[in-house]
Protein backbone atom coordinates (compact mmCIF):
# COMPACT_ATOMS: atom_id res chain seq x y z
CA UNK A 1 0.00 0.00 0.00
CA UNK A 2 2.81 2.15 0.28
CA UNK A 3 4.27 2.15 -2.91
CA UNK A 4 2.55 4.90 -4.25
CA UNK A 5 3.51 7.09 -2.00
CA UNK A 6 7.10 6.36 -2.57
CA UNK A 7 6.40 6.02 -6.43
CA UNK A 8 5.15 9.59 -6.04
CA UNK A 9 8.13 11.44 -4.09
CA UNK A 10 10.79 9.28 -6.09
CA UNK A 11 9.74 10.04 -9.36
CA UNK A 12 9.42 13.63 -9.15
CA UNK A 13 13.36 13.71 -7.29
CA UNK A 14 14.37 11.54 -10.38
CA UNK A 15 13.05 13.62 -13.25
CA UNK A 16 14.76 16.69 -11.11
CA UNK A 17 18.13 15.07 -11.31
CA UNK A 18 17.62 13.90 -15.00
CA UNK A 19 16.49 17.64 -15.96
CA UNK A 20 19.44 18.81 -13.86
CA UNK A 21 21.57 16.42 -15.52
CA UNK A 22 21.90 18.13 -18.71
CA UNK A 23 23.51 21.60 -16.49
CA UNK A 24 25.28 19.91 -13.48
CA UNK A 25 24.90 22.57 -11.11
CA UNK A 26 27.84 23.77 -9.10
CA UNK A 27 28.57 27.02 -6.70
CA UNK A 28 29.13 29.20 -9.03
CA UNK A 29 27.29 28.17 -11.93
CA UNK A 30 25.16 31.85 -12.67
CA UNK A 31 21.50 31.11 -11.22
CA UNK A 32 19.84 33.97 -14.16
CA UNK A 33 22.77 34.60 -16.38
CA UNK A 34 23.65 32.64 -19.58
CA UNK A 35 26.42 29.78 -18.93
CA UNK A 36 27.24 27.49 -21.47
CA UNK A 37 26.21 23.51 -19.88
CA UNK A 38 29.49 22.35 -20.11
CA UNK A 39 33.24 23.54 -21.38
CA UNK A 40 34.58 26.61 -22.48
CA UNK A 41 32.60 29.61 -23.85
CA UNK A 42 33.73 33.40 -25.07
CA UNK A 43 32.25 35.94 -26.76
CA UNK A 44 27.87 36.06 -27.74
CA UNK A 45 28.06 35.80 -31.62
CA UNK A 46 25.80 36.35 -34.30
CA UNK A 47 22.98 37.25 -31.80
CA UNK A 48 19.21 38.05 -33.73
CA UNK A 49 15.72 38.41 -32.33
CA UNK A 50 12.70 36.40 -34.42
CA UNK A 51 9.16 35.87 -33.48
CA UNK A 52 9.84 36.42 -29.80
CA UNK A 53 12.65 33.75 -29.42
CA UNK A 54 16.04 35.35 -28.93
CA UNK A 55 19.25 33.81 -30.36
CA UNK A 56 22.70 33.57 -29.35
CA UNK A 57 25.64 31.40 -30.64
CA UNK A 58 28.58 32.23 -28.89
CA UNK A 59 32.39 31.52 -29.28
CA UNK A 60 32.70 27.43 -27.88
CA UNK A 61 35.11 25.00 -27.80
CA UNK A 62 33.10 21.70 -27.22
CA UNK A 63 36.48 19.42 -26.31
CA UNK A 64 37.77 21.54 -23.10
CA UNK A 65 37.25 24.24 -20.07
CA UNK A 66 39.76 26.59 -21.65
CA UNK A 67 40.26 28.20 -24.95
CA UNK A 68 40.45 26.30 -28.17
CA UNK A 69 39.55 25.18 -31.49
CA UNK A 70 36.58 27.30 -31.54
CA UNK A 71 32.47 26.42 -33.02
CA UNK A 72 29.87 28.61 -32.62
CA UNK A 73 27.55 27.08 -30.41
CA UNK A 74 23.97 27.83 -29.67
CA UNK A 75 21.08 28.85 -27.71
CA UNK A 76 17.37 30.79 -27.62
CA UNK A 77 15.68 32.17 -25.15
CA UNK A 78 12.27 33.15 -24.56
CA UNK A 79 12.41 35.49 -21.69
CA UNK A 80 16.28 36.91 -21.82
CA UNK A 81 16.47 34.79 -18.26
CA UNK A 82 16.49 31.56 -19.34
CA UNK A 83 18.55 29.62 -22.14
CA UNK A 84 17.68 26.30 -24.07
CA UNK A 85 21.00 24.97 -25.35
CA UNK A 86 20.93 23.64 -29.29
CA UNK A 87 23.45 21.79 -31.07
CA UNK A 88 26.62 24.07 -32.31
CA UNK A 89 25.89 24.76 -35.82
CA UNK A 90 29.38 25.77 -37.03
CA UNK A 91 32.25 23.60 -37.48
CA UNK A 92 35.96 24.45 -38.10
CA UNK A 93 36.77 23.47 -41.49
CA UNK A 94 39.17 23.08 -44.21
CA UNK A 95 39.03 27.30 -44.43
CA UNK A 96 39.88 27.73 -40.40
CA UNK A 97 38.29 27.64 -36.53
CA UNK A 98 35.06 29.88 -36.27
CA UNK A 99 35.79 32.99 -34.63
CA UNK A 100 33.43 35.42 -33.56
CA UNK A 101 30.48 37.75 -36.06
CA UNK A 102 27.04 38.17 -36.58
CA UNK A 103 23.83 37.27 -38.57
CA UNK A 104 21.08 39.18 -40.10
CA UNK A 105 17.85 37.83 -41.58
CA UNK A 106 17.78 38.06 -45.23
CA UNK A 107 14.32 39.08 -45.28
CA UNK A 108 14.72 39.63 -49.33
CA UNK A 109 16.81 37.52 -50.41
CA UNK A 110 19.53 39.92 -51.30
CA UNK A 111 22.41 36.91 -50.56
CA UNK A 112 20.03 34.23 -52.82
CA UNK A 113 20.05 31.52 -50.43
CA UNK A 114 16.19 32.21 -49.68
CA UNK A 115 13.84 34.88 -48.42
CA UNK A 116 13.96 35.22 -44.73
CA UNK A 117 17.14 33.13 -44.82
CA UNK A 118 19.47 33.81 -41.60
CA UNK A 119 22.69 34.87 -42.67
CA UNK A 120 26.02 34.29 -40.55
CA UNK A 121 29.31 35.93 -41.32
CA UNK A 122 32.21 35.51 -39.33
CA UNK A 123 35.78 34.92 -38.98
CA UNK A 124 38.03 31.82 -40.25
CA UNK A 125 41.37 31.71 -38.45
CA UNK A 126 43.91 29.33 -39.67
CA UNK A 127 47.55 29.66 -39.61
CA UNK A 128 48.11 31.82 -42.59
CA UNK A 129 45.93 34.10 -41.17
CA UNK A 130 42.02 35.15 -40.72
CA UNK A 131 39.57 35.74 -43.48
CA UNK A 132 35.83 36.34 -43.76
CA UNK A 133 33.35 33.59 -44.52
CA UNK A 134 29.27 33.08 -44.52
CA UNK A 135 27.24 30.24 -44.00
CA UNK A 136 23.45 30.29 -44.15
CA UNK A 137 20.28 28.75 -42.37
CA UNK A 138 16.56 28.22 -44.14
CA UNK A 139 15.74 26.68 -40.67
CA UNK A 140 15.32 29.86 -38.54
CA UNK A 141 19.05 29.62 -37.28
CA UNK A 142 19.63 26.01 -36.23
CA UNK A 143 21.69 24.65 -38.42
CA UNK A 144 23.47 26.51 -41.12
CA UNK A 145 25.26 25.46 -44.26
CA UNK A 146 28.76 27.33 -45.04
CA UNK A 147 28.37 28.88 -48.83
CA UNK A 148 30.94 27.38 -51.07
CA UNK A 149 32.49 30.32 -52.08
CA UNK A 150 34.42 31.12 -49.14
CA UNK A 151 35.95 33.29 -47.59
CA UNK A 152 34.23 36.47 -48.56
CA UNK A 153 36.97 38.76 -47.40
CA UNK A 154 40.43 37.34 -47.38
CA UNK A 155 42.76 39.49 -44.78
CA UNK A 156 45.72 41.33 -45.45
CA UNK A 157 46.95 41.83 -41.75
CA UNK A 158 47.29 39.33 -39.17
CA UNK A 159 44.43 40.24 -36.93
CA UNK A 160 41.42 40.80 -39.24
CA UNK A 161 38.20 39.56 -37.65
CA UNK A 162 34.87 39.77 -35.77
CA UNK A 163 32.62 40.89 -39.03
CA UNK A 164 29.24 43.01 -37.25
CA UNK A 165 26.88 43.35 -40.16
CA UNK A 166 23.85 45.34 -40.06
CA UNK A 167 21.49 47.08 -43.20
CA UNK A 168 22.70 50.71 -44.02
CA UNK A 169 19.76 52.08 -46.22
CA UNK A 170 19.82 49.57 -49.05
CA UNK A 171 22.68 47.72 -48.60
CA UNK A 172 24.59 45.57 -45.57
CA UNK A 173 27.53 47.74 -43.67
CA UNK A 174 30.41 45.56 -42.55
CA UNK A 175 32.01 46.76 -39.31
CA UNK A 176 35.74 44.68 -38.91
CA UNK A 177 38.35 44.84 -36.43
CA UNK A 178 41.70 44.87 -38.40
CA UNK A 179 44.67 45.29 -35.79
CA UNK A 180 43.95 48.43 -34.17
CA UNK A 181 41.64 49.82 -36.66
CA UNK A 182 38.32 49.75 -37.68
CA UNK A 183 37.68 48.78 -41.25
CA UNK A 184 34.46 49.50 -43.10
CA UNK A 185 32.79 47.79 -46.49
CA UNK A 186 29.42 47.60 -48.01
CA UNK A 187 27.91 44.97 -50.12
CA UNK A 188 24.00 44.53 -51.65
CA UNK A 189 24.36 40.80 -51.53
CA UNK A 190 26.41 39.69 -48.28
CA UNK A 191 28.84 37.45 -50.87
CA UNK A 192 30.63 40.29 -52.39
CA UNK A 193 32.06 43.02 -50.08
CA UNK A 194 34.14 46.90 -51.44
CA UNK A 195 36.18 48.33 -49.05
CA UNK A 196 34.51 51.88 -47.59
CA UNK A 197 36.98 53.56 -45.07
CA UNK A 198 38.78 52.67 -42.17
CA UNK A 199 38.78 54.55 -38.29
CA UNK A 200 41.01 54.65 -34.99
CA UNK A 201 44.40 56.24 -35.51
CA UNK A 202 44.68 58.76 -33.28
CA UNK A 203 41.49 57.65 -31.58
CA UNK A 204 40.87 56.10 -27.75
CA UNK A 205 42.79 53.83 -26.37
CA UNK A 206 45.59 51.91 -28.61
CA UNK A 207 47.56 49.42 -26.06
CA UNK A 208 45.44 46.44 -27.07
CA UNK A 209 44.01 44.66 -29.89
CA UNK A 210 40.92 45.87 -31.17
CA UNK A 211 38.39 43.10 -31.83
CA UNK A 212 34.43 43.11 -32.01
CA UNK A 213 32.97 46.11 -33.67
CA UNK A 214 29.88 46.75 -33.83
CA UNK A 215 28.76 50.56 -35.52
CA UNK A 216 24.74 51.89 -34.18
CA UNK A 217 22.92 54.74 -34.96
CA UNK A 218 21.50 56.13 -31.82
CA UNK A 219 19.18 59.08 -31.96
CA UNK A 220 21.07 61.46 -34.80
CA UNK A 221 24.98 60.23 -33.55
CA UNK A 222 26.21 56.82 -34.18
CA UNK A 223 28.26 55.08 -31.86
CA UNK A 224 31.26 52.63 -32.92
CA UNK A 225 32.11 49.83 -29.86
CA UNK A 226 35.29 48.42 -30.03
CA UNK A 227 36.68 46.34 -27.69
CA UNK A 228 39.97 46.15 -26.33
CA UNK A 229 42.52 43.38 -25.17
CA UNK A 230 44.47 44.41 -23.31
CA UNK A 231 43.63 48.47 -22.62
CA UNK A 232 41.24 48.18 -20.83
CA UNK A 233 41.10 50.90 -17.74
CA UNK A 234 41.55 48.26 -14.82
CA UNK A 235 43.70 45.31 -16.69
CA UNK A 236 43.38 43.23 -19.36
CA UNK A 237 39.91 43.18 -21.76
CA UNK A 238 36.85 46.05 -21.62
CA UNK A 239 34.95 47.78 -24.45
CA UNK A 240 35.48 51.44 -25.43
CA UNK A 241 33.07 53.39 -28.24
CA UNK A 242 33.52 56.70 -29.79
CA UNK A 243 30.35 58.98 -30.77
CA UNK A 244 30.05 60.67 -34.05
CA UNK A 245 28.75 60.76 -37.38
CA UNK A 246 28.03 58.31 -40.43
CA UNK A 247 27.92 59.91 -43.78
CA UNK A 248 27.48 56.16 -45.49
CA UNK A 249 31.36 55.97 -46.46
CA UNK A 250 32.81 57.00 -43.34
CA UNK A 251 32.91 57.55 -39.69
CA UNK A 252 33.68 60.85 -38.11
CA UNK A 253 34.41 60.97 -34.56
CA UNK A 254 33.15 63.81 -32.46
CA UNK A 255 35.04 63.01 -29.30
CA UNK A 256 37.98 64.68 -28.16
CA UNK A 257 40.81 62.33 -29.72
CA UNK A 258 42.35 61.41 -26.11
CA UNK A 259 39.18 60.91 -24.72
CA UNK A 260 38.40 56.76 -23.34
CA UNK A 261 34.67 55.93 -23.07
CA UNK A 262 34.06 52.43 -21.58
CA UNK A 263 31.13 50.76 -22.10
CA UNK A 264 31.50 49.30 -17.86
CA UNK A 265 33.85 50.39 -15.66
CA UNK A 266 34.37 46.70 -14.07
CA UNK A 267 36.88 43.89 -14.69
CA UNK A 268 34.07 41.70 -16.57
CA UNK A 269 32.37 42.64 -19.90
CA UNK A 270 33.94 42.03 -22.91
CA UNK A 271 32.84 41.57 -26.67
CA UNK A 272 29.19 43.72 -26.08
CA UNK A 273 27.35 43.23 -29.46
CA UNK A 274 23.24 43.71 -30.21
CA UNK A 275 21.03 41.85 -31.14
CA UNK A 276 19.80 42.33 -35.12
CA UNK A 277 16.50 43.24 -35.65
CA UNK A 278 15.49 43.44 -31.47
CA UNK A 279 11.43 44.33 -31.08
CA UNK A 280 10.59 48.39 -31.64
CA UNK A 281 13.92 49.55 -32.39
CA UNK A 282 15.59 48.51 -29.40
CA UNK A 283 19.35 47.86 -29.04
CA UNK A 284 19.57 44.95 -26.34
CA UNK A 285 23.37 43.81 -26.05
CA UNK A 286 25.29 40.90 -24.21
CA UNK A 287 28.57 40.70 -23.05
CA UNK A 288 31.03 38.41 -22.14
CA UNK A 289 31.37 38.38 -18.47
CA UNK A 290 35.12 37.42 -18.31
CA UNK A 291 38.11 39.20 -18.66
CA UNK A 292 40.97 37.15 -20.82
CA UNK A 293 43.72 38.39 -18.33
CA UNK A 294 42.18 35.15 -16.31
CA UNK A 295 39.15 33.95 -18.14
CA UNK A 296 41.24 30.49 -18.32
CA UNK A 297 41.86 30.20 -14.77
CA UNK A 298 38.21 30.76 -13.33
CA UNK A 299 37.20 28.42 -10.65
CA UNK A 300 34.68 26.84 -11.77
CA UNK A 301 34.28 23.17 -13.04
CA UNK A 302 32.51 21.90 -15.83
CA UNK A 303 32.07 25.09 -17.93
CA UNK A 304 33.80 28.41 -17.79
CA UNK A 305 32.30 31.33 -18.58
CA UNK A 306 29.00 33.10 -18.29
CA UNK A 307 27.45 36.54 -19.74
CA UNK A 308 25.96 39.86 -19.04
CA UNK A 309 22.53 40.20 -18.23
CA UNK A 310 20.82 41.79 -21.16
CA UNK A 311 20.82 45.71 -21.51
CA UNK A 312 19.32 47.87 -23.34
CA UNK A 313 21.43 50.45 -24.63
CA UNK A 314 20.57 54.18 -25.09
CA UNK A 315 22.71 57.99 -25.42
CA UNK A 316 22.72 60.59 -23.27
CA UNK A 317 24.79 63.56 -22.36
CA UNK A 318 26.47 64.25 -19.11
CA UNK A 319 27.06 66.99 -16.85
CA UNK A 320 29.56 68.24 -19.51
CA UNK A 321 27.53 68.25 -22.51
CA UNK A 322 29.16 64.92 -23.90
CA UNK A 323 27.76 61.94 -25.71
CA UNK A 324 27.73 58.88 -23.38
CA UNK A 325 26.19 55.17 -23.83
CA UNK A 326 23.21 54.68 -21.08
CA UNK A 327 23.08 50.72 -20.34
CA UNK A 328 20.07 49.80 -18.10
CA UNK A 329 18.89 46.01 -17.35
CA UNK A 330 16.43 44.89 -20.32
CA UNK A 331 13.06 45.10 -19.36
CA UNK A 332 12.68 41.75 -19.51
CA UNK A 333 14.97 41.04 -16.65
CA UNK A 334 12.88 42.84 -14.59
CA UNK A 335 11.06 39.73 -14.09
CA UNK A 336 13.61 38.13 -11.94
CA UNK A 337 12.97 40.43 -9.03
CA UNK A 338 10.89 38.11 -6.86
CA UNK A 339 9.62 38.94 -3.22
CA UNK A 340 10.82 41.62 -1.42
CA UNK A 341 12.89 40.19 1.71
CA UNK A 342 14.96 41.62 4.88
CA UNK A 343 17.86 39.34 4.61
CA UNK A 344 20.09 38.57 1.57
CA UNK A 345 19.44 35.80 -0.47
CA UNK A 346 22.64 34.20 -2.59
CA UNK A 347 20.49 35.57 -5.55
CA UNK A 348 19.21 38.88 -5.31
CA UNK A 349 18.40 41.93 -6.96
CA UNK A 350 18.55 45.19 -4.55
CA UNK A 351 17.68 48.52 -5.20
CA UNK A 352 19.51 51.51 -3.30
CA UNK A 353 18.34 55.14 -3.06
CA UNK A 354 21.59 57.32 -1.81
CA UNK A 355 22.25 60.61 -0.84
CA UNK A 356 24.29 62.52 -3.75
CA UNK A 357 25.58 65.09 -1.48
CA UNK A 358 27.61 62.66 1.30
CA UNK A 359 29.57 59.55 1.09
CA UNK A 360 27.91 56.52 0.97
CA UNK A 361 29.20 52.48 1.87
CA UNK A 362 27.70 49.65 0.71
CA UNK A 363 29.09 46.26 2.02
CA UNK A 364 27.98 42.36 0.81
CA UNK A 365 29.59 40.13 3.39
CA UNK A 366 29.52 36.45 4.21
CA UNK A 367 29.98 34.67 7.80
CA UNK A 368 33.83 34.02 6.46
CA UNK A 369 34.51 37.74 6.41
CA UNK A 370 34.60 37.68 2.81
CA UNK A 371 33.76 41.18 1.09
CA UNK A 372 32.75 43.25 -1.23
CA UNK A 373 33.26 47.10 -0.61
CA UNK A 374 31.38 49.85 -2.68
CA UNK A 375 31.11 53.21 -2.18
CA UNK A 376 29.92 56.68 -3.53
CA UNK A 377 32.65 58.97 -3.14
CA UNK A 378 30.35 62.40 -3.03
CA UNK A 379 33.62 64.69 -3.03
CA UNK A 380 35.02 62.80 -6.20
CA UNK A 381 32.22 61.85 -8.08
CA UNK A 382 33.30 58.31 -8.22
CA UNK A 383 31.88 55.49 -7.34
CA UNK A 384 33.99 52.04 -7.03
CA UNK A 385 34.14 48.60 -5.85
CA UNK A 386 36.32 46.64 -3.92
CA UNK A 387 36.56 43.29 -4.47
CA UNK A 388 40.36 42.38 -3.11
CA UNK A 389 38.58 40.16 -0.46
CA UNK A 390 36.05 38.74 -2.18
CA UNK A 391 36.61 35.18 -1.67
CA UNK A 392 38.89 33.25 -4.10
CA UNK A 393 40.99 35.33 -5.71
CA UNK A 394 43.65 32.96 -5.90
CA UNK A 395 43.78 31.64 -9.29
CA UNK A 396 45.17 35.08 -11.14
CA UNK A 397 47.01 38.07 -9.31
CA UNK A 398 45.42 39.93 -12.09
CA UNK A 399 41.76 39.48 -10.46
CA UNK A 400 42.07 41.29 -7.34
CA UNK A 401 40.88 44.32 -8.00
CA UNK A 402 39.03 47.77 -6.83
CA UNK A 403 37.23 49.16 -9.94
CA UNK A 404 35.98 53.15 -10.11
CA UNK A 405 33.84 54.84 -12.07
CA UNK A 406 32.77 58.90 -12.88
CA UNK A 407 29.30 59.20 -12.02
CA UNK A 408 28.89 61.60 -14.87
CA UNK A 409 26.06 63.02 -13.86
CA UNK A 410 25.60 65.20 -10.57
CA UNK A 411 22.24 63.77 -8.92
CA UNK A 412 20.90 64.79 -5.46
CA UNK A 413 19.69 61.40 -5.12
CA UNK A 414 21.39 58.37 -7.38
CA UNK A 415 19.16 55.35 -7.53
CA UNK A 416 21.75 52.64 -8.30
CA UNK A 417 20.51 48.87 -8.65
CA UNK A 418 22.54 45.91 -7.96
CA UNK A 419 22.24 42.64 -9.87
CA UNK A 420 23.87 40.00 -7.91
CA UNK A 421 24.69 36.25 -8.64
CA UNK A 422 26.44 33.20 -7.33
CA UNK A 423 29.52 34.68 -9.02
CA UNK A 424 28.85 38.41 -10.34
CA UNK A 425 28.12 41.82 -9.45
CA UNK A 426 26.59 44.51 -12.10
CA UNK A 427 25.92 47.60 -10.65
CA UNK A 428 23.78 50.10 -12.84
CA UNK A 429 24.06 53.74 -12.02
CA UNK A 430 20.88 56.00 -12.20
CA UNK A 431 19.35 55.63 -15.32
CA UNK A 432 22.38 53.45 -16.51
CA UNK A 433 24.57 56.49 -17.07
CA UNK A 434 27.68 53.91 -15.70
CA UNK A 435 27.68 50.25 -15.02
CA UNK A 436 30.38 48.42 -13.56
CA UNK A 437 30.35 44.57 -13.98
CA UNK A 438 32.89 42.28 -11.85
CA UNK A 439 32.65 38.74 -10.86
CA UNK A 440 33.19 37.25 -7.49
CA UNK A 441 34.07 33.96 -6.07
CA UNK A 442 33.08 33.99 -1.91
CA UNK A 443 33.47 30.31 -1.00
CA UNK A 444 29.48 31.13 0.74
CA UNK A 445 27.38 33.44 -0.53
CA UNK A 446 27.48 37.28 0.63
CA UNK A 447 24.47 37.27 3.08
CA UNK A 448 24.92 40.26 4.57
CA UNK A 449 24.40 43.91 3.21
CA UNK A 450 25.07 46.74 4.87
CA UNK A 451 24.37 50.68 3.53
CA UNK A 452 25.52 53.74 5.62
CA UNK A 453 23.82 56.53 3.89
CA UNK A 454 20.99 55.38 1.75
CA UNK A 455 18.25 53.21 1.85
CA UNK A 456 17.67 50.08 0.18
CA UNK A 457 15.53 47.25 -0.86
CA UNK A 458 16.28 43.70 -1.96
CA UNK A 459 14.51 41.15 -3.91
CA UNK A 460 14.66 37.31 -4.09
CA UNK A 461 15.24 36.29 -7.35
CA UNK A 462 12.37 34.18 -9.09
CA UNK A 463 14.66 31.37 -10.06
CA UNK A 464 13.00 28.21 -12.48
C1 LIG B 1 37.50 38.36 -28.56
C2 LIG B 1 38.12 37.39 -29.54
C3 LIG B 1 37.72 37.74 -30.95
C4 LIG B 1 37.87 36.45 -31.67
C5 LIG B 1 37.44 35.46 -30.62
C6 LIG B 1 38.16 34.14 -30.69
O1 LIG B 1 37.33 37.85 -27.29
O2 LIG B 1 39.52 37.38 -29.40
O3 LIG B 1 38.46 38.79 -31.49
O4 LIG B 1 37.09 36.36 -32.82
O5 LIG B 1 37.66 36.07 -29.37
O6 LIG B 1 37.59 33.22 -29.83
Amino acid sequence: MRKPIIYLLVLPILALCVACSSQPDEPYRSAYHHTPISKWMNDPNGMFYQDGVWHLYYQHNPFGTTWGPMHWAHATSTDLLTWEEHPIVLYPDSLGTIFSGSAVIDTDNTAGFGANAIVAIYTQSEICGQNQSIAYSLDGGYSFTPYEGNPVIMGDVPDFRDPKVTRDGDHWLMTLACGQEIRFFSSTNLREWTYLSSFGEGYGNHNGVWECPELIKMGNQWVLLVSINPGGPFGGSATQYFVGDWNGTDFKCIDNPEEQKWLDYGKDNYSTFTFHNAPDNRFVALGWMSNWQYANQLPTIAFRSQNTVARDLSLYQDDAGEYRIASVPSKETQAIRGRETKHLPATAVVDLELDGNRDVLITLSNKRGEKVIMTLDAHRQMFSMDRTASGDCSFSHDFSACTTTPLFIAHETHYITLFIDRCSIEVFGTNGEWTMTNLVFPSEPYDKIEVQGGKMTIYSCKIN
